[in-house]
């Protein structure tokens, strides 16, 4: 009987999960609370033919060339901005992320920190918790209107297009989105969102949503000249990736009410989050849990399960990144 395939699950999963794929591998799990570092994931990976990374794990050219056994990195984020994927194309390795599961989930958060951001629940709170509330006043906390308001979003793809739809049908939005490529019409008369450019997207949006995927060539993207372009009563809310917002160009302009509000979801370096971030009331933060609910977090490392069941034992790719690796090993 052949040897079952070694693989490595880098960081904590459901114990359903780790069942699954003792039913066909060898696993190696991460002890609760555990960061590889590099040099120790290469480590950890030496005769493994899998990986399930979390979107943290950085898999690059120097692991690759490290750990020659490797076939497939499975992804159960759906971000994958922690694969070098021209590498693992060049490696011979699949790389697969968790499209879809986390859909609607992520949306629904999406809306909630908009909410949140615009409506100022967390700085009220803090103000509340703090013994400071008094007496009622009519202008205490008084937000930014959500219904009613044009949402902007940047980035539309599958995340995108379900927050344009909680904003028209939900609260009565004007929908304006801005995309590598625009949306065939009839989708966009169905999400009833407009196509505009860049700058009219920061320009004209009260609630800016940020949900494009992280390239290097997106770094702060959203930087100084972006946010100058915005209102001063809009809101800026990002649950796409931190290195897409310069953090720094938005606290000042927080801290001078160029602009209203922010929410932020993600951050350049997490955890580590920058501190002067931590002084600017007017900013809603969250630790990157926009997909976290149980049954999604659950169906996200599933799904990363099912791809290196279905790569390592039958050769197929449920959600391949770079397809182009199938059947070349
Ligand atoms: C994703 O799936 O990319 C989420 O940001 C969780 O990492």
């Amino acid at each position: 009987m052949p040897a079952r395939p070694s693989i490595l699950i880098a960081r904590t999963v459901f114990p359903e999960v780790v069942d699954k794929l003792r039913q066909h591998f060898d696993v190696e799990t991460t002890p609760a609370g555990t960061v590889w570092s590099a040099q120790q994931l290469v480590q950890r990976l030496q005769g493994k033919e899998g990986v399930l990374t979390t979107g943290s794990e950085r898999i690059d050219a120097a692991l690759l060339a490290a750990c020659p056994q490797l076939k497939i990195a499975a992804n159960l984020a759906v971000g994958f901005n922690n694969f070098d994927l021209d590498a693992m194309t060049a490696a011979g390795v699949l790389g697969t992320n968790a499209p879809d599961v986390l859909t609607e989930t992520t949306a629904d958060f999406g809306f909630a920190l908009l909410m949140a951001t615009a409506r100022r629940i967390t700085e009220s709170e803090h103000y509340l918790r703090a013994g400071h509330w008094k007496e009622w006043s009519l202008d205490l906390f008084a937000g930014a209107e959500v219904h009613g308001s044009t949402l902007g979003i940047l980035g539309m793809g599958r995340i995108g297009q379900a927050i344009a739809r909680r904003g028209a049908l939900g609260f009565g939005m004007k929908v304006i989105y801005h995309n590598r490529s625009r949306l065939p019409e009839d989708k966009e008369a169905a999400i009833g969102a407009r196509y505009v450019d860049r700058d009219t997207l920061f320009a004209e949006a009260d609630h800016v949503v940020l949900v494009l995927p992280y390239t290097p060539a997106v770094h702060h993207t959203v930087g100084a000249a972006e946010i100058a372009r915005m209102k001063p009563t809009a809101t800026l809310v990002n649950i796409a990736r931190g290195g897409i917002v310069d953090e720094e160009a938005l606290v000042a302009a927080l801290r001078e009410r160029r602009i209203a509000a922010a929410g932020l979801d993600v951050f350049e370096g997490e955890p580590r989050i920058n501190p002067a971030l931590l002084t600017v009331p007017n900013v809603v933060l969250t630790p990157h849990i926009a997909s976290a609910t149980l049954p999604t977090r659950m169906a996200m490392a599933m799904l990363a399960a099912d791809n290196l069941i279905a790569y390592l034992t039958e050769g197929r790719a449920l959600t391949p990144l770079n397809p182009e690796v199938v059947g070349r090993a």
